[in-house]
């Protein structure tokens, strides 16, 4: 055996492994060294999806001749010194690696000028040769382009995904920094186009203000608990979405992925957010810097809190405080009927426009009380509300159909009599697994019917939403979603399937769309059935609709044919039971 000791060119294409991934990789680390330099402007420009050509231009500090060449050295960096400064950092970058493991793996030229400079350097470096100076006219700030990336790594090109899904990567990039430095205006050209533009404003609330407002109505939460400050503006719970992809996190402004401080946020909802649902908005945490880690993740996506309990709690805390006050105080009582979701009720000045899910939509409860007993019927199979001859379900008696219907209660429960005990179903639990079953049952036959729309329905999508459409169209067609992109911010819905009793095409497109991205972004098993739970969970009976006794009926027979019907496709329960003896005991019998 002999050990040698790599070529400096290897060497930072080893780093580059861990640090460019993608085009947005690259793009994140130029945006922040432009941050880093002081830039109160950036504008990023990409061609073939950011792999042809990716220019980031700032206005930023600008290097000497002197710098510039060493820039491109491994370790230089002029953001720490010692030690003591890598455990306070305040610069994004610290580790100076970036731009010598961009320039191994791609054709780059970084032309720059200080203010106070007469004359600017050009450096080129081709694949991580030795950098080539050369003094040029620039105006003061730094440009860098790097072309063909990649273009020495075969390998990594093949992982690159199509040119709309770099593209969605790059757009969050440009998305999250202008979340992150309100002070800062951004912009985006795509092949010529310009495709977003953040302008400058003067605080988070009118940067949230101006990247959602339209859409979402966000509420500030804010709160501090010994030395961290929590600053939030976040949608109205019943706009929330399936998974943590519209919800922002900023560590002393440093966007992070931490799943504790997330779950403190939806904790700081309580019960109003479904499992496994998040707001859309953004989360700004801010600590000391000693307690805060950066340097444990190659991508500076992740830090390690010193107290991660106190960050947890501070997250939560300000979240239920600032929310309760909003709201104001809820009625439990069960007179209201038909209804209660057990979050704050709209108030006048309540910053959360809440409805309530019994008065949203035309399935309102009242409504359909109103039209009295709904008709049996069924679709394709599908329960889809009403009286079922007992030849369609079968005549022998599973243990749901053995059950007694005997009410409904706050519009959310089933109250059955048993044999050995009192009952409880959750009717959207309930009827979310039967759907689910069903779908994944037709989907697996692929029989997966459809029906269309008679007024195609028009949704609003992110362009990281529309990229993704484009590229799975067929797949989610295959899932009876029949969706196209329509216009530059839309899509436009003509069928769905026709198993789903309700037709949500809006959220549930959002939802299904969010569900492949986070497929698409950490891929594991069972995303398909993700993705039908979350069908399910929109075209079933939801807490709120009032449920007939023939369809409690219908229900209760249908269960009896499912797999694993105690529990929804999500794995809360769907029933619960209060046994006699612990009825005659409560009373003291
Ligand atoms: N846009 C820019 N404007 C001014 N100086 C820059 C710019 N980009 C890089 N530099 C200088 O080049 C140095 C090296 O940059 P590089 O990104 O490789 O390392 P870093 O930012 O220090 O650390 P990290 O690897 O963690 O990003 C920086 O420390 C900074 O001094
Ligand atoms: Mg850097």
């Amino acid at each position: 055996m002999k050990i040698k000791r790599l070529p400096d060119a290897l060497i930072n294409q080893i780093a580059a492994g861990e640090v460019v991934e993608r085009p947005a990789s690259v793009a994140k680390e130029l945006v922040e060294n432009a941050i880093d330099a002081g830039a109160t402007r950036i504008d990023v420009a990409i061609e073939g999806g950011g792999i042809a050509l990716l220019r980031i231009v700032d206005d930023g500090s600008g290097m000497t001749r002197e710098d510039a060449e060493i820039a491109f050295e491994r370790h230089a960096t002029s953001k720490i010194e010692s030690f003591d400064d890598l455990t306070r950092i305040g610069s994004f970058g610290f580790r100076g690696e970036a731009l010598p493991s961009i320039a191994s793996v791609s054709q780059l030229t970084l032309t720059t000028r200080p203010k106070e400079s007469e004359e600017g350097t050009q450096v080129t470096v081709n694949g991580g040769a030795a950098p080539l100076l050369e003094p040029i006219g620039a105006r003061p700030g730094t440009t860098v382009e790097v072309r063909e990336l990649f273009f020495n790594v075969p390998a990594r090109r093949k992982f690159l995904k199509s040119v709309p899904t770099e593209v969605g990567h790059l757009q969050e990039v440009i998305f999250t920094a202008a979340l992150g430095r309100p002070e800062l205006t951004l912009t985006f050209t795509k092949d010529g186009r310009p495709v977003a533009e953040y302008l400058r404003v003067t605080s988070r609330a009118q940067r949230a203000e101006s990247v959602w407002g339209v859409k979402e109505k966000l509420s500030r939460c804010a709160g501090t608990r010994g030395k961290i400050e929590v600053e939030a503006f976040l949608s109205a719970p019943e706009r929330a979405r399936a998974g943590t992809g519209h919800l922002y996190l900023f560590v002393n402004g440093r966007s992070v992925r931490d799943r504790a401080a997330l779950r403190a946020v939806a904790q700081g909802y309580g019960s109003v957010l479904e499992p496994g649902k998040f707001p859309v908005g953004v989360v700004y945490v801010d600590l000391p810097k000693e307690e805060v880690d950066v340097n444990v993740h190659p991508q500076k996506a992740e830090v390690r809190f010193a107290d991660p309990r106190s960050v947890f709690d501070a997250v939560m805390y300000s979240i239920r405080d600032s929310l309760g006050r909003a709201g104001g105080a809820i009625d439990r009582g069960l007179s209201g009927a038909s209804i209660s979701v057990g979050y704050p009720l709209p108030q006048v000045g309540n910053p959360f426009a809440a409805r309530t899910e019994a008065t949203s939509g035309s399935h309102s409860s009242p409504q359909r009380a109103a039209e009295g007993v709904v008709p049996f019927e069924i679709r394709d199979g599908a329960w889809v509300g009403g009286a079922p001859s007992a030849d369609l379900f079968g005549t022998e008696n599973g243990f749901y159909a053995g059950l007694r219907f005997l009410a409904q209660l706050r519009g959310m429960f089933l109250l059955c009599e048993g044999k050995d005990g009192l009952y409880v179903l959750d009717q959207h639990a309930a009827a979310e697994r039967v759907t689910f079953d069903r779908l994944r049952r037709a989907f697996q036959s692929s029989k997966l019917a459809t029906q269309r729309l008679l007024v195609p329905e028009i949704v609003e999508l992110s362009s990281r939403e529309l990229a993704l459409l484009d590229e799975r169209e067929e797949e989610i067609a295959a899932l009876g979603i029949e969706a196209k992109r329509s216009g530059p911010g839309s899509a436009s819905v003509t069928a769905l399937p026709k198993i789903l009793s309700k037709k949500p095409g809006e959220t549930l497109l959002r939802d299904v769309l969010a569900e492949l991205w986070r497929e698409a972004v950490r891929p594991f098993g069972g995303a398909q059935d993700l993705v039908l739970a979350t069908m399910a969970c929109h075209g079933s009976i939801r807490a709120g609709d009032a449920v007939s006794s023939e369809e409690a009926f219908a229900l209760l027979a249908a269960l009896d044919k499912v797999d694993f019907a105690g529990h929804c496709p999500h794995g809360r329960p769907v029933i619960t039971r209060m046994s006699y003896g612990e009825l005659e005991r409560r009373v003291g019998r």
